[in-house]
């Protein structure tokens, strides 16, 4: 497996895949990395804490990075590169001055409102990640919903030549979503953040049952989660292409606060 961290080395390897990453690998990532491998020849995985997708008061200085725990993990599924560029390559004039990449309208609501910056960071280095890799194929986890759906989207108006796969959440067996930040979860937190999922899949059941009011859903959902401790930012049922709400095809969003850390998750109906 080669390790490159400058830009000029990297060069176009043939049919490949991409898994962009943050690191900290999880299950849930490497789901993506099997994936990537089963369906191109060569696969690169991306690890970048991306600075630009973090809001002033966020936790960029604080996310875990465990480079060599993700190497080792990488090496071991067969990874062909693992690209790992410093800030000052991917962004050389600062990244305030750097050019975006902004995905209208679907970047503005859910995780948009509260996260402002938050999408075009993310559209922005994912652009970014594909000129570089060039990739045919890029993957990414169900996990993020709104992202996938954006990054969808960019790749269709501006016709880049890129196959977009999503692949399931990967869950722990008590439900929660496996996530990076769920390691600043102290332990009496980590016994409620499940209460995320089985809110989410009691709406779930609800809908399946025929229920159709949306917003008392929504609010029951929401107070629940307050009187199990959580802070909700939103719990939204909304179609599955998060434009208007229709009566099929649905998905349930939910993002929290416990304590000072961020949850989110989803399901599809
Ligand atoms: P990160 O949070 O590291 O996630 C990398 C990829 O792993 C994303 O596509 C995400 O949806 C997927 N993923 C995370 N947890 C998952 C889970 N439990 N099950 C399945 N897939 C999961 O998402 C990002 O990084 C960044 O925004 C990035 C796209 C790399 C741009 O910086």
């Amino acid at each position: 497996m080669q390790i490159i961290t400058s830009i000029p080395k990297l060069r176009k390897l043939g049919n490949t895949a991409l898994v962009p990453t943050m690191g900290n690998l999880h299950a849930g990532h490497l789901s993506l990395v099997a994936k990537a491998k089963s369906v191109a020849e060569k696969v690169v995985v991306s690890i970048f804490v991306n600075p630009l997708q973090f809001g002033p008061t966020e936790d960029f200085a604080t996310y875990p990075r465990t480079f060599e725990q993700d190497c080792e993990q990488l090496e071991q599924l067969g990874v062909d590169l693992v690209f790992a560029p410093k800030i000052t390559d991917i962004y050389p004039n600062g990244m305030e001055a750097s050019t975006y990449v902004q995905v209208p309208n679907l970047g503005e609501i859910l995780c948009g409102v509260s996260r402002p910056v938050f999408f075009k960071g993310i559209t922005t280095i994912v652009n970014i990640l594909f000129n570089l890799v060039q990739p045919d194929i890029a993957l990414f986890g169900e996990k993020d919903y709104q992202q996938l759906l954006l990054i969808k989207r960019m790749v269709a108006d501006l016709f880049m030549p890129i196959k977009i796969v999503g692949m399931p959440i990967v869950r722990e067996v008590d439900g929660l979503a496996m996530s990076s930040r769920n390691n600043y979860l102290t332990s009496d937190q980590r016994k409620t953040a499940p209460i995320l999922f089985k809110t989410i899949a009691d709406v779930r059941q609800k809908l399946k049952a025929g229920e159709r009011d949306f917003t008392k859903l929504e609010q029951q959902a929401t107070l629940n989660l307050i009187a199990t401790g959580f802070q909700p930012d939103y719990f939204k049922i909304y179609s599955a292409d998060l434009t208007i709400r229709t009566h099929d095809n649905l998905v349930i969003l939910a993002a929290v606060n416990l304590g000072t850390t961020r949850l989110i998750d989803n399901c599809q109906v």
